[in-house]
């Protein structure tokens, strides 16, 4: 392996993420027959096959995926190196890897505005996705901070509470239950539900507190994302409950409103999740520090929160 070189390396990771050598000589800008030249000696030098071919696409052998962990810790290392020697010039410069929640999404990007006006030679990659894909990806060490609604179960990790996000039930403004000043739990029965996907945390919170309360609602429509909910609803198709954050945008005039039901609103809160054991980057770290002693304040004068 002494022979290896760092740019075969760089080759062999392009190559198994995208699975060809074709496609990664299109990605590196370099002809086909180098690449598959350089994987060649690569695989000489490793003792051992690294890819086997089915059909048109390459399949990564046992010793291909050690070979990709270990790329990738290096090239994570070297990463985090660069970032350590800009910050000793004094600069603040790398990638910030995050995935947020999908109620994160009304506050993430706001927050990512004074951050990276602040420090300009940041950049950032922000997945916005659903609780059970946010776990995927902690469990896959995909990311440098992660911000989901519910503590992870059963998984070693610093989590820090971060904002309030409280879960209520939104009805269309011309729905009877909008005129109600209050409404007993039980009322929700029967009614029309417009549902989260499965591996939603809302979902997953809404169906454990009519679990316990024997309330049994009639899922109309079942809808991955919350904007369409909110149109759904607005549309007559029915209620929901979704984190208040989703009216972040709503006027007062808007078509949807919160109704008060007994037992809500859900008491939440967004948290700031990483592994124990991950060396942040100082990237991340900076974040995470801004995050928390400034998150609240830039939140409340973007009246978000
Ligand atoms: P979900 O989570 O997108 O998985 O429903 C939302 C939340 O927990 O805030």
């Amino acid at each position: 392996m002494k022979q290896v070189t760092f740019h075969q390396l760089k080759v062999f990771e392009v190559t198994a993420r995208r699975g060809s050598f074709t496609r990664a000589a299109e990605e590196l800008f370099l002809t086909q027959p180098t690449v598959s030249i350089q994987m060649k000696q690569l695989t000489k030098a490793v003792g051992l096959p690294l890819f086997e071919q089915v059909g048109k696409r390459l399949y990564l052998t046992e010793a291909g995926k050690e070979l990709l962990d270990t790329c990738q810790d290096i090239f994570e290392r070297l990463s985090q190196f660069e970032m350590v020697v800009s910050d000793l010039q004094g600069l603040k410069k790398g990638q910030l890897r995050i995935s947020a929640i999908t109620t994160a999404k009304y506050a993430i990007p706001r927050l990512l505005g004074p951050f990276c006006q602040q420090y300009p030679g940041i950049d950032v990659a922000l997945i916005v996705t659903n609780h059970e894909h946010i776990l995927e990806r902690l469990r896959d060490n995909l990311d440098d901070l992660y911000i989901p609604s519910q503590v992870p179960e059963n998984m070693d990790v610093h989590c820090h509470p971060f904002l309030d996000n409280p879960l209520v039930v939104l009805a269309s403004r011309n729905h009877p239950l909008a005129r109600e000043p209050y409404v007993p739990l039980e009322r929700l029965n029967n009614e029309s539900f417009i549902m989260r996907e499965p591996g939603s945390g809302t979902r997953q919170a809404v169906e454990q507190l009519f679990e316990a309360h024997n309330i049994s609602i009639r899922v109309r429509l079942e809808l991955g994302s919350n904007e369409a909910i909110k149109q759904a609803i607005a549309g007559g198709l029915g209620i929901s409950v979704l984190s208040r954050h989703c009216m972040a945008l709503e006027g007062q005039a808007g078509q949807v409103v919160i109704l008060n039901v007994e037992g809500f609103p859900i008491e939440r809160h967004w948290h700031i999740v990483y592994p124990k054991g991950k060396h942040l980057s100082v990237v991340a770290r900076t974040f995470f520090n801004y995050l928390q002693s400034d998150g609240k304040r830039v939140l409340e004068e973007t009246a978000l929160v």
